[in-house]
């Protein structure tokens, strides 16, 4: 894998120093991209873009200082001046020259490459398609049985102008074009380009995923550059997984076990504290219930009027026999 990386660089090694160094670097579009320079400077550095008149000075370094004229380039000063210019478009594209106090030491020409990446979105789900480019750029889609492509959208200035299918579901934020309720009509691959040059930026190939598998899958509407990744099935744990589990669900059933016990206990000890056998209660002479003690008071000031005046009348009874 390095070692695949590493080749290119290793080729551009210059057989002699006095040579001047013919390079093609070819990079993907709106990354940074690498024009090499495998020769050391230790004067004034300066990378020129040339054959695309007129030449433009892109960087110019000078006591171990650079300034760079709008493209934000870093220029490598130990050891070789490389170029790196970020987010590289297809206006970047062409020849560069490296000077060292004023003679050309690199010849580099640029060649940006066109992104492929696959999606896997789910029906009802969005799809998004980087446009890697500000210039106006047009969005076709062929079906995988089809041959032809047909125009989807045209983007110019973060509008897009739709076909009848898509003009309701599309939107444009951030160079990236989103599809929203994909559905399995839209499997195929969509290729986005550059509307003048008409040269390919983007190719995305769409795959619907349906079923309860996708559904548990949240990694979806997203884009992989250049790799087919195959989709991880959650469900799926690994042993190391499935006995840890295992031993956490036991774990967790003691420790549930131990708090229904301790509960039951504190329950009975609660009990018996404060429901303590009747008889106490009836020898302090306190009726059970409020109603009981209420009823056995009238009961008593009933029988004390029957029976306290009671005399009193007799008597009365008696004076007036009397
Ligand atoms: C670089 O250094 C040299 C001598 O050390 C000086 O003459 C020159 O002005 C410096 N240039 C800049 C841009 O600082
Ligand atoms: C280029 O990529 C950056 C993120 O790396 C992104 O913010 C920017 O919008 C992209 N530009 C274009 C033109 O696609
Ligand atoms: C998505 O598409 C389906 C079928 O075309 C449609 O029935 C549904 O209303 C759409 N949903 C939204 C949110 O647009």
């Amino acid at each position: 894998m390095w070692i695949l990386i590493l080749i290119p660089f290793l080729l551009a090694e210059p057989s002699t120093s006095t040579s001047l160094d013919l390079t093609q670097a070819k990079g993907l579009l709106n990354t940074t991209v690498k024009l090499p320079c495998e020769k050391p400077c230790h004067g004034v550095v300066k990378w020129v873009k040339v054959r695309s008149p007129p030449s433009q000075t892109i960087a110019h370094c000078e006591n171990g200082t650079c300034a760079d004229f709008g493209n934000k380039a870093t220029v490598g000063l130990s050891g070789n001046i490389f170029l790196l210019l970020p987010q590289a478009a297809l206006s970047d594209e062409g020849g560069y020259e490296g000077h060292c106090d004023g003679k050309v030491i690199c010849d580099v020409t640029l060649e940006l490459l066109a992104h492929h990446n696959t999606a896997e979105v789910r029906i009802g789900d969005a799809l998004f398609i980087g446009l890697l480019s500000s210039e106006p750029v047009r969005v076709t889609f062929r079906k995988a049985s089809h041959s032809t492509d047909d125009l989807v959208c045209v983007v110019e200035g973060a509008v897009p102008l739709c076909v009848r299918e898509y003009s309701r579901r599309s939107s444009v934020q951030d160079y990236t074009v989103t599809f929203t309720n994909v559905t399995e009509s839209d499997e195929g691959v969509f290729t986005v380009r550059d509307s003048n040059t008409m040269r390919r930026l983007n190719i995305v190939k769409l795959t619907i995923k349906d079923g309860l598998q996708n559904k548990m899958n949240e990694d979806v509407g997203t884009f992989k550059d250049n790799v087919n990744v195959p989709v991880p099935d959650t469900w799926q744990f690994s042993i190391p997984w499935e006995i840890a589990l295992f031993i956490g669900g036991f774990i967790l059933n003691i420790f549930l076990w131990k708090i229904l016990a301790f509960g039951k206990r504190t329950y009975t000890r609660i009990r018996n504290t404060f429901s303590p056998p009747p008889q106490p209660e009836e020898t302090l002479g306190l009726a059970p219930f409020p109603g009981t003690n209420r009823s056995s008071i009238q009961r008593m000031r009933a029988e004390e009027s029957a029976l306290g005046p009671g005399p009193v009348q007799t008597k009365d009874v008696v004076h007036s026999l009397q």
